[in-house]
């Protein structure tokens, strides 16, 4: 499904988050009021309508396109998005509210803090779908992969599980392929063909390609893994 934004207006909302958000809670000496709680577990019966856990990550779903549509064209998943602008997330979650979606849900959260609510191998599929770049080099401490994310996808992923990286930032791009290497949890192969990649559009996807703006797509999958 599209979301009617006349039905559902965005909220007011800044470009990006205040810096701490970037940070993981552990490393906060003070943790602010605006920072998205940590859970260690989740309810999924609050979450989902068949009390299942997700099988599909979205992370950092923005405006929630892709998180709508996949969940549209696969009912019987359930995919969970994370987001860390809470008007945003809150906003998603009363569009979901809205048009009853069972099987999509929505977290305001920061994934920097990794997943600790999602058991080990329990996922089929995590969304990395154009992330923020932060092209400055100030602020790269801000940008969400990190070696530890990266653990975490492996962790969270089930052995055959997937894991999709989009983006439009080249200087990005290079950087997620050196992290990929460096860390060795996953192999990766980049994608041109659609039916290939097989997802929905996403929100900024749709963007690149009104605006003529080339993109590049890595699908991961892993190496094996030992906890
Ligand atoms: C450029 S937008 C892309 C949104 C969507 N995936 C798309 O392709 O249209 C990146 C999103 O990631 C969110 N984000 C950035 N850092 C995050 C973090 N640490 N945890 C969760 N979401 C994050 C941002 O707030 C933003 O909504």
């Amino acid at each position: 499904m599209d979301i009617d934004r006349r039905k559902y207006p965005l909220p007011r909302r800044r470009h990006h988050g205040s810096a701490y958000l970037y940070v993981p809670r552990s490393q906060l000496r003070v943790v602010p009021p605006g920072y998205p709680p940590v859970p260690e577990r989740l309810s999924w019966s609050e979450l989902f309508a068949n009390g299942r856990p997700p099988c599909a990550l979205d992370v950092g779903c923005g405006e929630g396109s892709f998180l709508l549509r996949f969940a549209s064209q696969h009912p019987e998943q359930n995919i969970l998005g994370l987001e860390v602008r809470r008007a945003l997330a809150e906003w998603l979650a009363g569009v979901i509210r809205g048009e009853q979606v069972p099987n999509a849900a929505v977290l305001w959260y920061s994934v920097v803090n990794g997943l600790p609510f999602l058991e080990d191998a329990s996922i089929a599929r995590i969304f990395y779908l154009f992330p923020d770049p932060w092209p400055k080099k100030r602020h790269h401490k801000r940008r969400a992969l990190t070696p530890f994310v990266l653990r975490e996808f492996a962790r969270v992923l089930r052995p055959d599980g997937l894991l999709y990286i989009a983006t439009d930032f080249p200087a990005l791009d290079e950087y997620h392929r050196q992290l990929l290497d460096q860390t060795g949890y996953f192999q990766y192969e980049e994608v041109h063909d659609d039916a290939d990649w097989g997802l929905p559009l996403t929100d900024r996807e749709e963007a690149c390609r009104r605006n003529g703006i080339p993109y590049v797509r890595l699908r991961c999958s892993k190496r094996g893994w030992a906890s």
